[in-house]
């Protein structure tokens, strides 16, 4: 079930039975030649409502710009300050906690944001530990990347193998290219530059890894992977959602 296309008394209805909610977090950045600039915000918004699907839960809008500084040097990029991000983050969970949500799975997309949506958490926790007395529940949230799922990885070691790389795989771009046919680019391409050292800003990270990718071989990207990439994350995450939303 997705959040925008219900009606207030249905997500009304929803909170009679559920406290939980899942929101999708992706970013709006570069994937090299043939990845779409919103790949990482289709991955966490095609996989969440996978897991809605699976679960029963609400799916939130999906926050679909995050932390991609480093990544502004290539066109069509667009990245919110990590103080920007905290406080969208903040403001969402707020909202939906004044309804009655208690529960909050962030499904990620984009590396970029782990260290943010943490920092988001500590502020929420910290808010509510300096305002409310007693021993009351408050919220509770949790971060999970898609792409970290064991049966995830497993997929993508079978398939790429080293290939995989780190930015602008084959696993992601599998994802939007099943998700979004119309929108597959064929572009040749030769090896990507590997990581050797940490990254900066957006211009030493573009002098590092010229065309965007980071060791990846995107050509190997196919919609069939995509299919098992989504179902796969979906069965994993499902029940790790299930188990947070219910637990004591
Ligand atoms: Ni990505």
């Amino acid at each position: 079930m997705l959040l925008h296309l219900l009606t207030w008394q249905e997500v009304e209805a929803y909170l009679q039975g559920a406290k939980g909610v899942i929101v999708p977090i992706g970013s709006t950045e570069q994937h090299g030649p043939n990845g779409l600039v919103g790949t990482d915000a289709i991955c966490a918004e095609v996989i969440a409502k996978g897991i809605g699907e699976a679960t029963g839960a609400l799916v939130g809008p999906t926050i679909n710009i995050g932390n991609a500084q480093h990544h502004m040097a290539f066109a069509g990029s667009i990245t919110l300050r990590p103080s920007t991000l905290i406080a969208v983050i903040s403001d969402y969970v707020a909202s939906l906690a004044r309804h009655g949500f208690e529960r909050f799975f962030f499904l990620n997309g984009h590396g970029g944001n782990i260290s943010t949506v943490g920092a988001a958490f500590q502020e929420i926790y910290a808010a509510s530990s300096l305002s409310r007395g007693g021993n009351a529940p408050g919220v509770r949230l949790a971060l999970k990347n898609w792409w970290e799922t064991p049966a995830v990885q497993k997929l993508s070691k079978e398939l790429f193998g080293k290939r995989e790389g780190s930015h602008a795989t084959p696993s992601e771009v599998s994802v939007t290219q099943w998700a979004y046919p119309e929108a597959i680019k064929r572009v040749a391409m030769g090896e990507a530059n590997g990581r050797v050292r940490a990254f900066c800003d957006a211009e030493d990270y573009r002098r590092l890894f010229p065309d965007g990718r980071i060791a990846s071989d995107p050509t190997l990207a196919a919609p069939e992977h995509g299919a098992k990439f989504v179902a796969a994350a979906v069965t994993d995450i499902a029940e790790e959602y299930r188990k947070f939303a219910t637990a004591a």
